[in-house]
């Protein structure tokens, strides 16, 4: 990814300046502040929300408040869910210039965590017939103490 050296360098929207996203300044994402032409940055991504802001279910209030700025605090403040996180994929247009990157206290990647599940242990027909066995085994053990305790208290009894 390069990185710009210098403002007058700097292309607003040319993606060869970062190898695919296209860069923006933050002056560049605050002419974009309009109902009808709302941007905002995000974890130092920039997106056009234009189409999303009708179907906000926070309202749309909320998002033209943040045209053009840096909305990051105001949608963790929120503590959107990662659906929400999802959900800005497709408006992103563009990536914040580097040397304007913010340091986030607690960044938080726009693709939800990949949740890794447990691995599935194969039990093989062996150990099953074996597991079956022990646990017959133990059944009879407790059968016989149980008769054999019977028997000796009739013993007992007879004895009397
Ligand atoms: C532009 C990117 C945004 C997306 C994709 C987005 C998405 C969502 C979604 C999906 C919800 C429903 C709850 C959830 O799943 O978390 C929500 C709720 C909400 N959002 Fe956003 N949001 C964005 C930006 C913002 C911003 C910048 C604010 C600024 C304050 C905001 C404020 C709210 C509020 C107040 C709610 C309602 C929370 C509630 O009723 O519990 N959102 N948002």
């Amino acid at each position: 990814m390069t990185t710009l050296q210098a403002s007058d360098d700097h292309d607003p929207g040319n993606p060869s300046q970062t190898g695919g996203l296209p860069t923006y300044t933050v002056d560049d994402v605050k002419t974009h502040d309009t109902p009808n032409d709302l941007w905002m940055i995000i974890y130092n991504k920039v997106y056009d929300v234009t189409k999303f802001a009708n179907d906000h279910p926070g309202g749309v209030e909320v998002l033209y408040d943040c045209g053009g700025v840096d909305a990051t605090e105001p949608f963790d403040d929120v503590a959107h869910s990662d659906d929400a996180v999802e959900m800005l994929r497709p408006y992103l247009v563009g990536e914040v210039v580097r040397s304007q990157h913010v340091q986030y206290r607690h960044p938080r990647p726009v693709a939800p965590p990949i949740i890794k599940k447990a691995p599935v242990v194969a039990v093989s027909a062996r150990d099953k017939v074996l597991t079956e066995r022990i646990v017959l085994s133990a059944l009879a053990m407790v059968a016989l103490t149980s008769f054999a305790v019977y028997v000796g208290i009739q013993v007992v009894k007879w004895n009397f």
